[in-house]
């Protein structure tokens, strides 16, 4: 499938907006609900068994992505904000809860991610870190803009900060 050129317009998420997928270990859709199809503009079959990649926004910097499949692996649950891209091109920001889900026997199911709304507070917190990570990710690296990323975060965990975030 074509990538979508980006464009600067943007998707409402509402307040009401639950947005759920479940993906299987190499981030592939095995589930979404109607409003994460609605939200994309793609299509049930387009989706299903796509990878989580496909709504990949350029603007999002490499290292929150990287400490999301760090943890999952890890077995531990992220909070993070991310700026998606809908199949014509377009934005939205949601605030993402992901957890690995277990089996009886503790084994693996399936990572499960919630989203919601992200706030006009919490935006303009986001808008600028992740402006920089990627800058920096650009010239100098992934690892600078981890280097700066644990400076922001100053010793406190990255899912508590984006919590306290997302409560501004
Ligand atoms: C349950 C789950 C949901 C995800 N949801 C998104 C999402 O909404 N948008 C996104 O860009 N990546 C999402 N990802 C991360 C992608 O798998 C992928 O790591 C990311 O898009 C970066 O793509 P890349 O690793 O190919 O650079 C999700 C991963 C999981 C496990």
């Amino acid at each position: 499938m074509l990538r979508p050129t980006p464009n600067d317009k943007e998707i409402e998420v509402k307040s009401v907006d639950i947005v759920v997928s479940k993906a299987d270990e190499a981030g592939d859709i095995e589930y979404a609900n109607p409003i994460f199809y609605k939200l994309s503009g793609y299509t049930k079959k387009e989706l299903t068994f796509a990878p989580h990649s496909i709504l990949r926004h350029p603007d999002m910097p490499k290292v929150v992505f990287k400490f999301l499949w760090d943890e999952l692996k890890k077995g531990n649950e992220v909070h993070a904000f991310v700026k998606n891209m809908t199949k014509e091109g377009s934005f939205y920001w949601v605030f993402a809860y992901v957890r690995p889900a277990l089996n009886p026997d503790g084994s693996l199911r399936n990572y499960v991610s919630t989203r919601k709304r992200m706030s006009v507070s919490a935006r303009a917190v986001i808008e600028p870190l992740y402006r920089e990570l990627l800058e920096l990710e650009k010239s100098e690296g992934v690892g600078t803009s981890q280097m700066r990323l644990d400076k922001y975060l100053d010793g406190k965990s990255f899912n508590n900060v984006m919590i306290a975030i997302s409560e501004n």
